[in-house]
């Protein structure tokens, strides 16, 4: 038994919540039970909610800063949780891991540049690359027997045509696969090879279920780790995305002051003080409450497994190997994007992901949020059930 009740039922709906509270105007639909975007519902340990709770009560809100307290913090962390050991000079902070990359995107490449990325892939992986005028290039992951692959060969055949970027995504949204050390390893070569960058997003790296582990790219060797620049937050992992506080790590200083001095061009000065409390609390004493979220978190995998299973076995369901997102094939029943969302939204009266909005090889697909109470899942899966059985 778990010192966290993660069984409890939080009312989160009027507290501004996107996932609760505009999920009815997101969809088109009424009264649905949301499981999409990527928070939970989820109490934060007790140690991040009593910072906050100390820091409101000095009634001075003035200009803030990163202490020392803040980057032991991180480098702690870092050192426990995998391995590595980054020195204070390879941090940066950034509001969020998108605003993050996309800030290394404007530092390290130009319009026109070649930017890579995995598809199906995270929605605004397309869009940071799209929006500030790079060329997308998409190399896409094979589906076989239920697992998601890089194709290595279409991978290099595209490095090696000019890519200045490789917008990684590790461990992978949505297809929940923690890439293997192997894998990593051969990424890193071929950046090495053709001179690439890689901008790794690693925001989900701390989920990882029992059993996987998750290797940060840039520690994986001198050569990768120079052209690396990694991306991190306590958001994912501890539930607190609306306080928005990232973390960018790179061990070359090159690098890393073409980011700073891009964040400053964009007149972006630091992260607010609460961001601060939230990092020193979450990765100093956080651990204990997220090694008994993850084997809550397998629970609900399996669950969603062995549901669909018995009850809808042309459903696939692809085993997650981190976080709370689980990518579902849907393809057998038939049904093309929209009529699957109309019927979850109508018939079922639930919200989740539509995975077209991955792009390329999303079609067909859905993505399942379990980040929630059991009983919030079972009540989810019957919704689908509901939906899309047959007739
Ligand atoms: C892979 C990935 N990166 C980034 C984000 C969002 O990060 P942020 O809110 O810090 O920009 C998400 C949220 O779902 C995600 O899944």
């Amino acid at each position: 038994m778990s010192d966290w009740n993660f069984d409890e039922e939080i009312n989160r709906r009027n507290t501004a919540s996107l996932k609760w509270d505009f999920a009815d105007e997101r969809f088109g639909g009424s009264e649905l039970l949301p499981m999409w975007v990527a928070d939970t519902d989820f109490a934060s340990p007790q140690e991040i909610t009593d910072a906050l709770v100390k820091r409101a009560q000095h009634p001075v809100y003035g200009y803030t800063g990163a202490t020392k307290e803040v980057y032991d913090s991180v480098i702690h962390w870092l050192k426990d949780v995998y391995g590595w050991n980054v020195s204070k000079q390879a941090i940066s902070f950034s509001p969020g891991v998108v605003s993050g990359f996309t800030m290394s995107i404007l530092a390290l490449s130009e319009p026109g540049d070649k930017i890579l990325i995995h598809t199906p892939v995270y929605t605004p992986f397309f869009d940071t690359v799209k929006n500030n005028n790079r060329e997308l290039v998409t190399s896409p992951l094979t589906y076989t027997n239920g697992k998601l692959k890089i194709n290595f060969e279409d991978l290099e055949a595209k490095l090696k045509d000019g890519v200045k970027i490789l917008l990684l995504c590790s461990p992978h949204n949505p297809g929940g696969i923690v890439w293997s050390a192997s894998d990593l390893q051969q990424i890193g070569e071929l950046c090495v090879k053709y001179d690439v960058i890689i901008l790794s997003d690693e925001i989900h790296a701390d989920l990882c279920l029992p059993g996987a582990k998750h290797y940060p790219i840039a520690s994986l060797g001198k050569e990768i780790a120079k052209r690396t620049v990694t991306f991190m937050a306590p958001s994912k992992t501890f539930n607190v995305a609306g306080i928005q506080a990232s973390i960018i790590i790179c061990e070359n200083e090159e690098l890393l002051a073409a980011i700073d001095a891009t964040q400053h061009r964009l007149a972006f000065h630091g992260l607010n003080l609460f961001a601060f409390e939230v990092i020193k609390a979450a990765y100093t004493s956080g651990k204990p409450w997220l090694d008994a979220l993850v084997v809550y978190l397998q629970q609900h995998a399996e669950t969603v497994q062995a549901f669909f299973a018995e009850k809808m076995p042309d459903i696939k369901v692809l085993a997650p190997q981190a976080s709370y997102l689980v990518w579902i094939d849907c393809r057998a029943l038939g049904l093309s994007d929209e009529e699957l969302q109309t019927r979850l939204i109508k018939k079922g009266k639930i919200a989740v992901s539509p995975g077209k909005s991955y792009g390329p090889g999303g079609e067909g697909f859905i993505r399942l949020n379990i980040g929630c109470t059991t009983k919030t899942l079972n009540d989810g899966l019957q919704r689908i059930y509901a939906a899309l059985k047959a007739d």
